[in-house]
């Protein structure tokens, strides 16, 4: 299953960047551009309803105290200028004419506030790992400089040996190369070039993210956390007062051995605590996509690497012609269906092969 643009990706980018961008793990079995997240969808079928009182459907979302125009948010990727020239303004650019919320990776090269200005719905992404102090001075420069909320990586958020790098390639050596900073150490102050060190131990525990996530909340961040594959980490999270739980293995890239987002939502979903939104992250390439997951229980989906592929190809009309192109599909797929809204579809609306 190929990504949109990615023969124009290739070309743009030479194969050992755009090997890291499709982020094969050292433990694959795959073939090259194969991805177990997308091809998860495959499995899943849709149910039509022919008759229905709904009126014309209204993608609006409510999420996490934001307003989106549609169930659907823009992924983190590290290292934005290494794939277009302005980096990830023409993503931000585009997801804020369209009403779609945009996650930002710390280890962005454009600073926070150049993005937040181009676009106010700008989430920062952090790794939870190195000291919660770190993070700490990170969630308070971040309210400063406009970000939305917050996204926190529990899963996997640093490397405790070295050499398990997505597609053999090492982008902070990369960024290092080109004396470029990130996000990160821009934030904390020391401006090193490259990506912050993190130490793997000690590992985060519930205590220091209910610290992080009321010190967010205290400054009108709602926090998200990311990685969530187990549904026993469901009720920590909501003791911690986390505002949404990313269902993600992170595009497989660290292992290709992790659960499938898609396969645990059922799971995910009735554990979930109320007042819990859950989000799929992965795989995410169609509007049929979004509603199969919305039909699992996800309350929103994240899509990153068909907008990066489009940014490098194209640039921000490649991105705006993607993204306009899923938000189609997910409007015509959710008339289709009968609905209003994705959330309102009857969940025996859908099948798997
Ligand atoms: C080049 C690249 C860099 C990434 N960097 C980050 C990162 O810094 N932080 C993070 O949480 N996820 C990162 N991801 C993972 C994505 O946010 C996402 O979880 C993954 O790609 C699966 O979604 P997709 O199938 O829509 O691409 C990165 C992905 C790519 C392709």
């Amino acid at each position: 299953m190929s990504l949109p643009f990615a023969a124009e990706a290739r070309a743009a980018l030479g194969p050992a960047l755009f090997d890291y961008m499709q982020g094969r793990a050292g433990d694959s079995h795959a073939a090259p551009g194969e991805d177990a997240n997308a091809a998860a969808f495959a499995r899943l079928r849709l149910i039509p309803r022919l008759f229905s009182e709904a009126g014309p459907p209204d993608l609006a979302t409510e999420l996490a105290g934001r307003r989106m125009a549609a169930p659907v948010m823009i992924g983190a990727f590290a290292g934005d200028r290494v794939f277009h020239a302005e980096g990830i303004l023409p993503v931000a650019r585009v997801a804020a004419r369209l009403g779609l919320d945009l996650v930002l990776s710390e280890e962005t090269v454009t600073p926070l506030a150049e993005v937040t200005a181009a676009h106010p719905g700008t989430w920062l992404q952090l790794r939870a790992a190195g000291s919660e102090d770190r993070i700490a001075r990170i969630v308070s420069a971040a309210a400063g400089a406009g970000a939305a909320g917050i996204v926190l990586t529990l899963m996997a958020p640093s490397h405790p040996r070295p050499g398990q790098r997505p597609g053999g390639f090492d982008i902070g050596a990369e960024l290092v190369s080109r004396g470029w900073s990130t996000i990160g150490t821009q934030l904390d102050g020391s401006h090193r070039p490259g990506v912050a060190p993190l130490e793997a131990f000690p590992r985060w525990d519930a205590a220091r993210l209910g610290r992080i996530a009321a010190l967010a909340r205290s400054l009108g961040l709602p926090l998200m956390v990311k990685g969530v594959l187990n549904p026993a980490d469901l009720a920590p999270l909501a003791d911690c007062g986390v505002a949404g739980a990313v269902a993600s293995n992170v595009g497989l890239r660290q292992s290709s051995r992790w659960a499938l987002a898609l396969d645990q939502l059922p799971a995910l979903a009735a554990a979930r605590p109320a007042g819990l939104p859950l989000l799929l992250d992965g795989g995410v390439r169609h509007g049929a996509d979004v509603i199969a997951a919305s039909l699992l229980g996800a309350a929103a989906c994240v899509a990153t690497r068909p907008v990066l592929c489009a940014l490098a190809a194209g640039g921000e009309a490649a991105v705006e012609a993607w993204l306009n192109g899923l938000l189609d599909n997910l409007y015509a797929m959710t008339a289709w269906m009968g609905a209003a809204h994705p959330a309102a579809l009857d969940p025996g609306q859908l099948l798997r092969d």
